[in-house]
């Protein structure tokens, strides 16, 4: 079994590189399924979930090829609408495959991906949308079968919370149905941002992205096209934490700072010295940090994503933290972990009470998720002695090479 080594207590110094974003680049293939013809993704960071998902579109029938961070994708006139349950199970994404393939071929199979790590996670929302939008579905021994009757039909849509894959699943069916689509109360993530701008150069005729309302006027077809993908604002955002946590300092490059305000903001409250400038940041991080309290909640607020890391970072702070979980009913599994490290964190229901120590010890830890894996490294960072995080299929899901670049920064870190 793979593990992650490290011996804690190296400042990180230097310079690390981000690729592109994960929850894009995911979508961003999905999108390929609309328009026939060859497209090219840069920018595509060589992770688990993005094999995952050319494994998935080639049982659509698509032909993916990686050259570095390139991806080619070949996609057929005729699709086979047909997901397999062992990769919806892998990837939750997968779903967001169910607008494309309503809007190109009135029909979808995929399998209902049920809970994972961080909770239930229900389709509710994405599936009400697309049944406005004329489809029906029927749930045959755990498969979900939808089909629509000719084409979509544009629609209203309010979505009762701001989710980020109801918002793309439907932005990716409403791209080819007839007439205007409106997403009220739309998710503003950056990453949508992105997939707008990309189905734009497709072709897709879409306002208001970034904003809580979108509009969507159908198009008869869509182009293969050329483009690159937006940097990951969490792989950034966990290298910043690398820096603070270590009282090192760091400059991240290749990313957009503005993608990461609010967690940018926690950090300086943290003490730590952080400065930006066009595609980069830098921070400085403190002997000790000071506590700091914060919410998840859906962008521009602080990213849940960023949660497990950011509490690494206060379980050594100088005070007491409280922090709220507003997205995942089991996003404090890997507490427990942190704890065997010697934190002292209480959760209930949705909150946590970190009171930080003086030390963390290194201990055998196991990642509960990817956000959780990269944290329990962090934690590592810092710790006196030695700390072993397996399961480590989590964080390659999310990070390309994160050991190795952990390494160029001066960690002492290794894959055993
Ligand atoms: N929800 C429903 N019904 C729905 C859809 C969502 O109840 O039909 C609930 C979810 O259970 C959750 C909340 O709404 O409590 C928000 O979920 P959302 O749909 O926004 O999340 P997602 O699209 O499933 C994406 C990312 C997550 C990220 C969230 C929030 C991808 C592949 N995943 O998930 O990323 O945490 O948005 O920003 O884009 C990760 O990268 O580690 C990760 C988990």
């Amino acid at each position: 079994m793979t593990e992650i080594v490290v011996e804690g207590g190296r400042r990180l110094r230097g310079t690390v590189g981000v690729l592109g974003a994960k929850n894009a680049v995911l979508k961003e293939m999905v999108a390929t399924l609309l328009a026939p013809g060859l497209h090219r993704l840069s920018n595509v960071p060589d992770i688990l979930d993005v094999r995952l998902m050319a494994e998935l579109l080639s049982r659509f029938g698509v032909v993916c090829r990686r050259d570095g961070h390139e991806l080619t994708l070949v996609v057929p006139a005729e699709l086979r609408p047909e997901a397999p349950l062992e990769l919806v199970r892998q990837m939750r994404a997968s779903i967001v495959a169910l607008g494309p393939l309503l809007a190109r071929v009135g029909e979808a199979r995929v399998p209902l991906p049920g809970g994972d790590d961080l909770g239930a996670r229900p389709i509710d929302w994405h599936l009400e949308g697309f049944e406005r939008m004329g489809a029906h579905f029927e749930l045959v021994h755990g498969v979900l079968i939808g089909r629509v009757e000719g084409r979509l039909r544009g629609c209203e849509v309010e979505l009762p919370f701001p989710s980020v894959g109801a918002t793309e699943n439907l932005m990716l069916a409403a791209v080819l149905a007839k007439g205007e689509t409106v997403i009220v109360n739309a998710a503003r993530e950056p990453e949508i941002v992105d997939q707008a701008r990309h189905l734009r150069t497709m072709g897709a005729e879409i306002t208001g992205e970034g904003t809580a309302l979108i509009r969507i006027q159908g198009v008869d077809a869509l182009d293969a096209v050329e483009r690159s993908v937006v940097p990951d604002r969490i792989e950034a955002g966990t290298f910043a934490v690398a820096a603070a946590i270590t009282g090192g300092d760091v400059t991240v490059t290749g990313c957009v700072p503005e993608h990461l305000r609010m967690e940018l903001r926690k950090l300086a409250e943290a003490g730590c010295e952080v400065d930006r400038g066009d595609g980069w940041l830098r921070v400085r991080g403190p002997d000790r940090p000071r506590a700091v309290d914060f919410a998840t909640l859906p962008f521009p607020g602080f990213h849940t994503d960023m949660h497990p890391q950011m509490v690494a970072l206060l379980s050594v702070a100088d005070g007491t933290s409280v922090v709220t979980e507003n997205l995942y009913d089991a996003r404090f599994r890997y507490v427990g972990e942190l704890a065997r490290m010697g934190a002292d964190i209480t959760t209930e229901w949705q909150h946590a009470v970190i009171r930080g120590v003086e030390r963390l010890s290194g201990a055998p830890v196991l990642a509960t998720d990817i956000r959780a894996g990269a944290a329990l490294v962090l934690a590592g960072l810092r710790a006196e002695g030695i700390t072993r995080v397996g399961a480590v299929e989590h964080i390659d899901r999310g990070y390309e090479d994160y050991v190795g670049k952990l390494a160029s920064l001066g960690a002492a870190i290794r894959r055993a």
